[in-house]
């Protein structure tokens, strides 16, 4: 490694002389022509993965989460597939949470990448306009149902999905002077003070984070909050409409209501149809603007452009952040004129111009139209749940298998246990192993939602047939050697 850290030493300093491009520049010239004079590093592979995570380990802040328990250092990425330091190939179902819409290294992201650099657009203007901003709120105005394009309006915001859950929040508070949200358990909006008051699970909240946050229940088909065994009900929806008539409910008027169409980090949970549409109805009915947070199952993940969209339903307030950039940062919110009652710079952010990601984004965009994905999604989708429906049919530790689109999960049980509703409890436990052997075998996945039983997975949504049977197969196999290991342990205790 000390070589490879010498020879990047070396180069910096020597490389303007040993470049020679510096020679072409004027020594006035604000405008050099000509290639850079830093040669990039050349990497000498000679590290293992396991050199790379011991020195994460060493410098990174001890809230680092994925690589404990994916542990590789990738070295390149292709599609669904990533390498590591080892040489190892994988296949990456987590896809940056679900950023990577086209899986890793798209050429068409490539390709525009490469473009605007060669063109010499500006990386970066704050809010100033460019050609390929224009473009792209132009073809993001296009993607949305005609009746909200019409009078939409666009911020952009910092770069994280929470900086915009962030700007939807002092958005509909500025436009109509309230100061309550009202967010849905299991709901996940990001980790800044304002979006982790949203969050549903208390574990990564800290004291002090923004008040008047009221949650009502989220329709988990699965685990029903209201005790209804057929979710077709809709109990959620008729407790939310009631606690806000009631006058003694004990709800305020909220500014807001933040919601996602298909939960992910809270354990892949699509909100039904019948629900969508009654708490649709409630929020107009009662002036309060609908926020859809659509930061991971924006553009396409759910088999429709937008996950909201299955429900025939629109927002008032739409937020996106992760696909939308093709791999680099962007967040926006897009929302209907009216609310649009900021004052010139009531919302800020230096890394809203971030136009190589808009160019990137941009190329997503179009392939994804081009090629009609949401189709591919959808049947992509349904080789999966045949496979995944087998598999629960299979092995009595599935006690769930659910999602919309490319955004699938399976709720691991123990089906020896009941909690007081008479439900298997969620068996972490298992789901580690799960994910642990999964990598073992090359599969990347990731686990969420309650008590971190759900394995979930996020593949590229190009993702091939062959592809969705090959990552089947290794769960397959999994859980074929986790039925075994459950066979031996109760035989151990009989
Ligand atoms: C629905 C949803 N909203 C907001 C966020 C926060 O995005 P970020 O991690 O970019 O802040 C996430 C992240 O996973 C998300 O899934």
């Amino acid at each position: 490694m000390l070589a490879y850290a010498l020879e990047i030493e070396q180069r910096h300093t020597t490389g303007v002389a040993r470049g020679g491009a510096a020679a072409a520049h004027s020594e006035n010239s604000l405008f050099p022509a000509g290639k850079s004079s830093v040669v990039p590093p050349i990497l000498e592979e000679t590290e293992t993965s396991q050199y790379y995570l011991d020195r994460q380990t060493r410098t990174e802040s001890n809230a680092r989460t994925y690589p404990r328990r994916l542990p590789l250092a990738i070295r390149s990425a292709q599609g669904i597939y990533v390498k590591d330091m080892n040489g190892t190939t994988f296949m990456d179902c987590l896809c940056g949470a679900g950023t990577l819409a086209l899986g890793h290294n798209h050429p068409v992201v490539i390709e525009a990448i490469r473009n605007h650099l060669d063109a010499g657009y500006p990386l970066h203007t704050l809010d100033l306009t460019t050609p390929v901003k224009d473009e792209y709120v132009h073809a993001v105005f296009e993607t949305l149902p005609a009746e909200f394009a019409r009078n939409a309006r666009i911020q952009f915001c910092s770069p994280s999905g929470a900086d915009a859950v962030e700007a939807a929040i002092k958005l509909v508070k500025t436009a109509t002077g309230r100061q309550a949200i009202m967010a849905f358990s299991g709901g996940y909006h990001g980790q800044t003070h304002g979006a982790l008051a949203l969050m549903g699970n208390p574990g990564p909240k800290v004291p002090g984070l923004m008040p008047d946050v009221h949650f009502q229940p989220f329709p988990y088909a699965y685990r029903c909050p209201m005790g209804k065994r057929n979710c077709g009900d809709c109990a959620c929806a008729h407790h939310t409409e009631h606690q806000l008539k009631d006058p003694e409910g004990g709800l305020p008027v909220p500014a807001g209501m933040i919601l996602e169409a298909v939960q992910g980090e809270g354990g892949v949970v699509p909100a039904s149809k019948r629900w969508l549409q009654q708490i649709r109805r409630v929020s107009a009915e009662r002036g309060i603007p609908l926020i859809i947070d659509e930061v991971q199952t924006g553009w396409g993940r759910t088999g429709t452009m937008y996950a909201f969209e299955q429900a025939e339903i629109v927002p008032d307030v739409l937020v996106l952040s992760k696909a939308i950039g093709g791999g680099l940062p962007l967040a926006v919110i897009v929302y209907r004129g009216e609310l649009d009652k900021w004052q010139p710079g009531a919302h800020a952010g230096t890394f809203r111009g971030n136009q190589l990601a808009m160019a990137a984004g941009l190329a997503t965009l179009r392939y994804l139209q081009d090629h009609d994905v949401c189709t591919h999604v959808q049947r992509m989708s349904m080789l999966f749940q045949a496979r995944l429906g087998e598999l629960a049919r299979a092995h009595e530790c599935i006690g769930d298998v659910r999602g919309r689109g490319l955004m699938l999960g399976i709720e691991i049980v123990n089906p020896h246990s009941r909690d007081s509703f008479g439900r298997p409890l969620g068996d972490r436990q298992t789901a580690l192993r799960v994910q642990a052997e999964c990598f073992r075998r090359g599969l990347m996945i990731e686990l969420g939602g309650r008590h971190g039983a759900v394995v979930r997975l996020l593949p590229p949504l190009t993702i091939t047939a062959e592809q969705v049977e090959a990552v089947c197969d290794i769960l397959s196999d999994v859980f074929k050697a986790a039925a075994a290991t459950a066979r031996e342990a109760i035989a151990a205790h009989v």
